[in-house]
């Protein structure tokens, strides 16, 4: 495929989270218009454009007047063409080992900044709070899906998960969703309260640090639901669905 040519094929109708899924190199894309494509993957290109006020045909052309310049940013890794296995392995050893070196950082500087600055600004608090809420709650997320989901996924890809209890893998599955969901708000909060992550002039070192931190963690988060929500998760539950009761 020509690199001017990524709309082809592309309709309204499309779904945002099966588009990333066919072409990885989207998801930057669509982060730069503020195009949720993670836990927003189900929604279609048209509600998508509409929400943030763009039409279809602009989107498309700027899609394409950008695609260069696209393809030359760090590669994506292509989630849809690996194994079930094969990926809840990939996503553990990236972002889940991201997440476990990067969230008791964020914490510590989340206090810090708080402790010392609160004074002045009401919201560093606020910030501190819904940094221990969101790294507490990812941490038990990851511990789930490590323990429980990921370990299904793989018997059933290895054709090994028959009278599996809880009604296939639908009920863990839809428990993960909704727990990528309230990441995804606390971040959307975090975005707020921070300006959108922008330092302003009194920004101490360690109030810039974790401005920076916070924006990589969102832009992380975003490619991690992606993979589980658009690809691992429905394809796990296409399998199990094709496997005899
Ligand atoms: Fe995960
Ligand atoms: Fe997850």
């Amino acid at each position: 495929m020509s690199s001017t040519t990524l709309s082809a094929a592309i309709t309204p109708e499309s779904t945002i989270g099966a588009l990333v899924a066919a072409r990885p190199l989207l998801a930057r894309f669509f982060e730069r218009l503020g195009i949720d494509y993670c836990c927003g993957g189900k929604q279609t290109l048209a509600a998508a454009c509409q929400r943030r006020g763009l039409d279809v045909p602009t989107t498309l052309a700027l899609l394409d007047s950008t695609a260069a310049a696209l393809a030359a940013g760090p590669a994506e890794v292509d989630a849809a063409a690996m194994g079930l296995g094969q990926l809840a392995d990939h996503i553990e050893a990236t972002h889940h080992a991201y997440l476990k070196a990067e969230l008791p950082r964020l914490v510590e500087m989340a206090d810090r900044v708080a402790a010392k600055h609160g004074w002045r600004d009401g919201r560093l608090p606020e910030v501190a709070a819904a940094v221990n809420t969101l790294a507490a709650e990812m941490t038990d997320h990851m511990r789930k899906e490590e323990k429980i989901l990921f370990p299904l996924v793989r018997e059933i890809e290895a054709g090994a998960a028959d009278g599996f209890p809880c009604g296939s893998i639908a009920n863990p599955i839809r428990q993960m969703e909704a727990e990528h969901e309230s990441a995804g708000n606390l971040t959307a909060k975090l975005r707020l309260l921070t300006d959108g992550f922008t330092p302003n002039a009194e920004a101490c070192n360690t109030h810039r640090a974790l401005l920076g931190g916070l924006e990589e963690f969102e832009s992380d988060l975003h490619r991690h639901v992606h993979k589980e929500n658009n690809v691992l998760f429905p394809r796990a539950l296409a399998l199990a669905a094709a496997q005899p009761a």
